[in-house]
């Protein structure tokens, strides 16, 4: 209920769907895993642990690609694997669900099965903020993984990451704002915030929270081959002259353009 117990769209509104339709696109993550495993490896990926699974939406996704994929999911908040549990892996069929693991756990403490891919997304492995902790996670990731087994990650920059601001993306029934509230160029923690409004003037705000360190691209790299990584490459998205975005192409790059905001992500080999 919103202000003087009225229904409103914000009121009605689940934080998790919001959340889903704006920042996720499974499809699109669970191909390029699967493509980019195959290219850097030169056999098939099966088997998949999603860090910071969240509702754990790639996790089923990967479940449902192929009848010999099994996948693990990680996560410290009980609500949100509930969640999940009750919109996702619910509707999976029994013979599914006994391909997929679901942990209420730390990742940092977590003990899984060896798989060939562990991937971390949207930025969640910047929770740690030290070198030291960055370089364990690392670490149990790679104690983690098969021998030939890879590393996903992703990380964005460019001179807007610097700033407090507000950015704005408007959905049919809603609008997603990002708001990078607090910036502190000290030890580069920030303070991020996802607010969202709707067309009848409410507001779900402080939907979701974070506080992680804004990492730079060489800092991860070297911190990822300090722990044992063999190789590690990153991809960078191509460029539509027309209409003046990314091209959804993502081709590994080891020369970015300073733009004002870039994405990038990250492969790790054993
Ligand atoms: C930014 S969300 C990411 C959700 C999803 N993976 C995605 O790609 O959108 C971060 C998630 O990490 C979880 N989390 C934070 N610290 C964690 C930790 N140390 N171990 C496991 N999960 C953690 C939070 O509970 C939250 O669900």
């Amino acid at each position: 209920m919103g202000k003087n117990n009225k229904v409103t769209l914000a009121s009605q509104a689940d934080k998790h769907k919001l959340y889903e339709n704006s920042v996720q696109n499974v499809e699109f993550e669970v191909e390029f895993l699967a493509n980019e495993f195959k290219a850097n490896r030169g056999r098939e990926c099966r088997s998949f642990r999603e860090d910071f699974c969240g509702t754990a939406q790639a996790a089923v996704e990967w479940i449902k690609q192929h009848k010999d994929n099994t996948a693990v999911g990680v996560d410290l908040d009980q609500e949100v694997l509930d969640w999940g549990q009750k919109h996702h892996v619910s509707k999976l069929s029994d013979e599914q669900q006994q391909r997929l693991q679901i942990y209420n756990e730390n990742v940092l403490a977590v003990q899984t099965a060896k798989v060939d891919l562990i991937a971390a997304s949207n930025f969640s492995y910047w929770i740690f903020k030290e070198r030291r902790l960055m370089r364990e996670y690392f670490a149990s990731v790679l104690a983690a993984l098969k021998d030939d087994g890879v590393l996903f990650l992703d990380a964005f920059g460019g001179y807007d990451a610097y700033r407090e601001l507000k950015e704005k993306t408007k959905h049919d029934n809603f609008t997603y704002i990002w708001h990078q509230k607090k910036y502190n160029p000290y030890n580069h923690d920030m303070e991020c915030r996802i607010h969202f409004t709707f067309p009848d003037g409410s507001k779900m705000k402080n939907a979701f929270e974070y506080s992680w360190r804004l990492w730079s691209l060489p800092e991860i790299r070297e911190l990822l081959l300090e722990a044992g990584f063999t190789k590690v490459v990153t991809y960078a998205e191509g460029w539509n002259e027309e209409e003046e975005e990314g091209n959804g192409v993502w081709s590994p790059s080891e020369e970015f353009d300073a733009d004002p905001g870039w994405l990038a992500y990250i492969v790790a080999l054993k």
